[in-house]
């Protein structure tokens, strides 16, 4: 048997030995921000196709291969059959003007029946749409490998891929289908070529938006995908992935007398939020916060309805951690964080959890509005709800709930508006202030660089420098610290330098919640003008607060790690008053 951790190897050196550099999968969490989350290869590649970027400068080579982390909430709902996940890995190869159609599927031909001893059951090719030809070339290629092959046309839905997020590259694709061990046709690779540049979305594309048209690309680019589970099925000749070694031993931490379903959703979830929270994700009401909640409450619910032990949910990330990290050391790392964001999860779901199951059992019929309220008050997620209220929540859509979650989030971002006095902000702390989502995400970073650009001063000027005041605006962080003359254009450079290097280490930035006395213990910064509470968040970059980088008590907010700041820059050192400098500072 061909176990997973070969196929990762024999992938990497296989496109290595074709001139390939192997680069490390990207964060789950992607920094293109009109994205929720990594869910493909290509994502963390986007400027190399537009040619924004240059492959040969960053990775010596036209041509890349990774191993992607990668997570779909489109197919959340799925989960629990043979073969849908909501993370994954996707092997892939890239090439940017580098490689054609040919050698593309001439790779992937190779890999898959030479490598991989499988036998091909059917391609398909793209049939044309009113702006793009048939793809008479890759059917002749195909046919050239395997004069037999069995080629099957199709259209835009599952043919053609992208873009990814607002707008991206986009193109044709080619998939290959093999046989599992169940007997049936799977998908396991997808090569797109990626020839044209779309300046819309996937559905605005779809729809045929006017105004929209897809633009050759001016190189030709190669993207391809295949999931590691589905190969590792096929490979291994198991009926689903979750009999792959994958999957085996945490299906086997289960005990065998849960219905399948349920074991493979807890199996997939639980991975899914050791992943994520290994990438600075934490539970939440929004974004890729509330993704993970979903996902550890749904595993915390079936727990209860289960009456497993307790220890499982733990159980299964630790075994996670130990079949992954090799692979992904960011798990092993974050260990400790990860379960302890598992633990304060647990914990404040756990005094709700029963009351709400016990509401869900007292009622007769459940709709969108019935669900968010039972979201609101008792933290029942939307797939706990439709899954325990079973036929009195038949008519409840997930469209329906999401529709009422938004109706609830405009609701409060109007209350917030009025409460500072109708300035249009969703946000002001007195430190921080945004008009819009999109302002609160670049304040947000430059909330973090400020801390991180507090502790690089200290570094550089020493230990007396402390906060004297800061103001943060979309345009730029306004910092305040006491220091007895001007600041060196040397020391501002070393202190940007510092920033900007804890920056591209991707430190996670979380926060402990304490009583005061305790926090001040810890080391942690503090502005003495400020009147704290009895308990105050510390806020750390780094991967425990004793090791952090820098330790601040702070409201928030901040980003989940410090990648995403971007790259920071000071604009500007003054005096504002005797032995009080200003930096001004901004961030890309
Ligand atoms: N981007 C394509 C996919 O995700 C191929 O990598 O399927």
């Amino acid at each position: 048997m061909i176990r997973s951790t070969e196929i990762r190897g024999k992938f990497s050196v296989f496109f290595k030995g074709r001139g390939h550099a192997v680069v490390p999968s990207s964060s789950l969490v992607p920094s293109d921000p009109s994205v929720l989350l990594t869910t493909a290869g290509m994502q963390q590649f986007k400027p190399y196709y537009t040619g924004e970027a240059d492959p040969v400068r960053d990775f010596g080579a036209k041509s890349v291969a990774s191993c992607q982390k990668s997570f779909r909430t489109s197919d959340i709902d799925e989960v629990g059959d043979e073969r849908h996940l909501t993370f994954f890995e996707m092997l892939g190869n890239f090439s940017f003007g580098g490689y054609g159609k040919r050698e593309a599927i001439l790779y992937a031909y190779d890999f898959i029946t030479a490598e991989m001893g499988l036998r091909i059951s059917y391609v398909t090719v793209f049939e044309g749409s009113s702006s793009v030809p048939r793809d008479e070339e890759s059917a002749g290629i195909w046919k050239e490998l395997r004069s037999d092959i069995d080629v099957r046309y199709e259209g835009m839905d599952d043919v053609f891929w992208g873009p990814t997020g607002s707008s991206g590259p986009c193109g044709p694709t080619t998939e290959i289908y093999v046989k599992n061990g169940a007997g049936e046709d799977i998908e396991v690779w997808n090569i797109v070529f990626n020839q044209f540049f779309y300046p819309g979305s996937r559905e605005e594309l779809l729809a045929g938006t006017p105004g929209k048209e897809l633009k050759p690309l001016a190189q030709f680019g190669v993207d391809t995908g295949m999931g590691l589970e589905r190969l590792a099925m096929v490979t291994q000749k198991t009926r689903t992935v979750f009999e792959t070694d994958l999957f085996a031993p945490l299906i086997a931490a289960l005990p065998g007398e849960l219905p399948n379903r349920v074991q493979r959703v807890i199996a997939d979830h639980a991975r899914g939020s050791a992943f994520l929270l290994a990438d600075g994700v934490r539970p939440s009401n929004k974004g890729a916060g509330y993704v993970l909640r979903r996902l550890m409450r749904r595993v915390f619910a079936y727990i209860y309805l289960h009456a497993l032990p307790i220890g499982v949910f733990e159980k299964l990330v630790t075994a996670v951690i130990a079949d992954y990290g090799a692979e992904y050391p960011e798990l092993g790392t974050h260990r400790e964080a990860i379960l302890s964001a598992m633990r304060s999860e647990r914990e404040q779901f756990g005094k709700t959890m029963e009351r709400g199951m016990k509401a869900i059992a007292a009622m007769d019929a459940i709709d969108a509005k019935a669900a968010f309220d039972l979201y609101q008050s008792m933290g029942m997620t939307y797939e706990i709800v439709k899954e325990v209220g079973g036929l009195k929540a038949r008519g409840l859509s997930r469209a329906d709930f999401d529709r009422e979650f938004a109706k609830h989030q405009e609701a409060s971002r109007a209350g917030a508006e009025k409460k500072f006095g109708g300035h249009g902000l969703i946000l002001d702390t007195g430190e921080l202030k945004a008009g819009n989502e999109e302002e609160l995400a670049k304040v947000t970073r430059l909330h973090t660089a400020t801390h991180l650009l507090q502790q690089a001063l200290k570094d550089v000027l020493g230990a007396e420098v402390s906060q004297r005041g800061s103001d943060i605006t979309v345009e730029r962080t306004r910092f305040d610290f006491s220091f007895p003359r001007k600041v060196l254009p040397e020391e501002l450079k070393r202190a940007e330098d510092i920033v900007n290097a804890k920056v591209g280490e991707d430190l996670p930035m979380t926060f402990v919640e304490m009583p005061i006395e305790e926090a001040k213990k810890t080391g942690a910064l503090y502005y003495f003008k400020e009147k704290y509470p009895e308990r105050v968040k510390v806020y750390y970059a780094g991967t425990s607060l004793k090791s952090a980088y820098s330790r601040e008590f702070c409201g928030g907010p901040h980003v989940t790690h410090t990648g995403v700041v971007g790259k920071f820059k000071i604009m500007k050192e003054e005096a504002v008053s005797a032995g009080i400098r200003r930096i001004r500072a901004t961030v890309e």
